[in-house]
């Protein structure tokens, strides 16, 4: 299978040499307290971006000597950031459409971070559930998600990520077959240097839940028959060997790196999957595992910075060449001193 890896983001990732590269979520949120004088629930513990325009919140971001925080976060050593966005409920729907849209909060976040910090490899997330009325990551029909349907969808979502500008795109919505149908519509225009991280054992947890009520993007009640969870796309906890079999085809299917999801309770599948692979394995340490260490470190029950790194370096030991962390700015300020 032909596939073509984006040579030069990986070179400036570092990953030719296995080096841990510490990524830095962005929770690319509108400020919804100003824009809409509502209550809004905040990823737990995270520095939230508070915006009124993309550009604002990207470039005004600024450290007391007046340097862009993209500029902040990679003179730090940070080499990646994945991103998600929180979009208005108005713009939601069962097709994802707003996800493909040229002005969306996630292009112009794209287009922001790489004007700020060009070197920065952006890498968005690839999946419906912002965008979707149900909180699914997929279109629902009768009943259940269509995956190639939402497929097509996830290739002009994709796209649009690299047309903005995008070093990766990062699909972590699960469907059969998804990283094959983004691979050929990448190429199809043009964009092969476009490489794609996959999710590729991402397990169904409830280690997301801060995550998903930061978006407000957990599977909803409706008025039609709509899966009352992830469990039919995202693995099930007790499988291990199926880990394997998914990064194996992901690689196969094109994929330029592969990912192990959550981290600390999954580090047996890490192992067995680096040992498995011939491409870097990215370690995603949830919004619940950093929500656990925020909130015993709070009450003075566990050392925060001795627990943060410990993790980190257990992820690590199990075979990260990457950690996607929400602790990479604090990890990458500890390791610099
Ligand atoms: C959804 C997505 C999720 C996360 C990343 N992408 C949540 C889910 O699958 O419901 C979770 C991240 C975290 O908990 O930090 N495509």
């Amino acid at each position: 299978m032909q596939h073509f890896i984006s040579r030069k983001a990986m070179n400036i990732a570092g990953l030719g040499s296995e080096t841990v590269v510490l990524l830095y979520q962005k929770n690319l949120v509108k400020d919804i307290a100003d824009l809409y004088e509502m209550d809004f629930k905040l990823l737990f513990g995270i520095e939230r971006m508070a915006e009124k325009s993309i550009n604002n919140l990207i470039l005004g971001l600024q450290d007391s000597k007046n340097v862009p925080f993209d500029r902040v976060l990679y003179a730090l050593g940070i080499r990646a950031v994945n991103i998600y966005v929180k979009v208005d409920e108005s713009l939601k729907d069962n097709t994802g459409k707003e996800a493909w849209n040229p002005e969306g909060l996630m292009q112009r976040a794209i287009r922001a971070i790489k004007a700020a910090c060009p070197e920065m490899i952006v890498m968005p997330d690839v999946a419906l559930d912002p965008y979707s009325i149900y909180g699914h990551d997929g279109i629902i029909k009768n009943g259940d998600i269509a995956n190639d349907e939402t497929n097509e969808a996830l290739v002009k979502m994709a796209v649009s990520h690299a047309e903005a500008g995008a070093d990766f795109v990062a699909p972590s919505d699960m469907m059969d077959g998804r990283v094959l149908r983004l691979r050929q519509g990448l190429d199809a225009a043009g964009f092969h240097h476009v490489g794609i991280m996959s999710y590729s054992a991402k397990y169904a947890s409830a280690f997301y839940g801060p995550f998903r009520d930061a978006l407000d993007s957990a599977p909803k009640e409706a008025d039609v028959v709509v899966p009352k969870d992830k469990k039919t796309y995202q693995m099930d906890y007790a499988n291990r060997i199926e880990a394997v079999k998914e990064a194996l085809m992901d690689v196969e299917e094109g994929a330029d790196m592969v990912m192990v999801k959550p981290g600390i309770a999954y580090l047996d599948i890490v192992r067995e999957v680096k040992n498995a692979v011939n491409v870097p394995v990215t370690v995603f340490h949830v919004s619940g595992e950093y929500a656990m260490i925020k909130a015993a470190a709070e009450r003075g029950w566990l050392d925060h910075d001795k627990i943060m790194m410990e993790q980190l370096m257990c992820i690590k030991r199990a075979g990260a060449s990457l950690i996607s962390t929400y602790f990479a700015k604090e990890a990458a300020i500890l390791l610099n001193k």
